[in-house]
């Protein structure tokens, strides 16, 4: 996987969270990451709805320089339609050294869990799973129904990576970019990829 090491498909679902997402596809890009990038329909609005129209999924390459800074010109980025079943990452001859799904709505979470491959998000994700690469999902949803928490244990059953929308406080995060840097360093750190976007744990709070 030479020349592919750095291929990562990063899926943005209907899910809160679009911070997590920027944060995610930001750090991917800074890492000189070739991304293939899926936002199913709910996943535009979500953008919009929480980040504002400069974030519209067409204008993310714009939006990720201005708010994170001309290093993301290290890495390239690719749109797919979710609608493109055929699209390259739809075939585990496209080698791919992994995926993420932040957030993940339930919706997709249980068309995963079931292998249903209904979208390209679906089928890449089945991809992953089939081919035994790294498949980090990021679900968001509060309370959760017990068929929720079935899906979350038949992704894991498959070997997928569950990692929910979970900062942690220990780090002492200030704003919200910081608590995204923890989520999107989660995912970074899943996938094998190295980051600076926290701080490693020294045993105790470093003020
Ligand atoms: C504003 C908004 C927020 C939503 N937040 C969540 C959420 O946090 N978690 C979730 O599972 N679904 C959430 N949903 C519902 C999903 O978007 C919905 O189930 C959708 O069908 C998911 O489709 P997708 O997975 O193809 O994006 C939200 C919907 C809207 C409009």
């Amino acid at each position: 996987m030479s020349d592919s090491a750095r291929r990562i498909t990063l899926a943005i679902t209907g899910a809160s969270g679009a911070l997590y997402a920027v944060r995610t596809l930001a750090a991917l890009l800074e890492g000189g990451c070739a991304v293939d990038l899926i936002v199913s329909d709910v996943g535009r609005r979500l953008l919009r709805d929480e980040l504002g129209e400069e974030a519209a999924a067409d204008r993310l390459p714009a939006y990720l320089a201005g708010r994170y800074g001309a290093g993301v010109a290290r890495g390239h980025c690719v749109m797919h339609s979710n609608r493109d079943v055929g699209a390259s990452v739809a075939s585990g001859t496209r080698l791919t050294h992994g995926m993420v799904i932040v957030p993940c709505s339930m919706k997709t979470l249980a068309g995963v869990a079931h292998g249903l491959s209904r979208n390209l998000v679906e089928r890449a994700a089945d991809v992953m799973l089939k081919e035994r690469r790294p498949l980090v999902i990021v679900p968001r949803e509060t309370p959760m129904s017990l068929p929720q928490l079935r899906n979350m244990v038949a992704s894991a059953e498959a070997g997928a990576i569950v990692l929910p929308a979970m900062p942690a406080f220990y780090q002492l995060p200030r704003t919200l970019d910081d608590l995204a840097a923890f989520m999107a360093g989660k995912i970074l750190s899943a996938l094998g990829i190295e980051h600076d976007l926290y701080r490693e744990w020294a045993g105790q709070v470093e003020r």
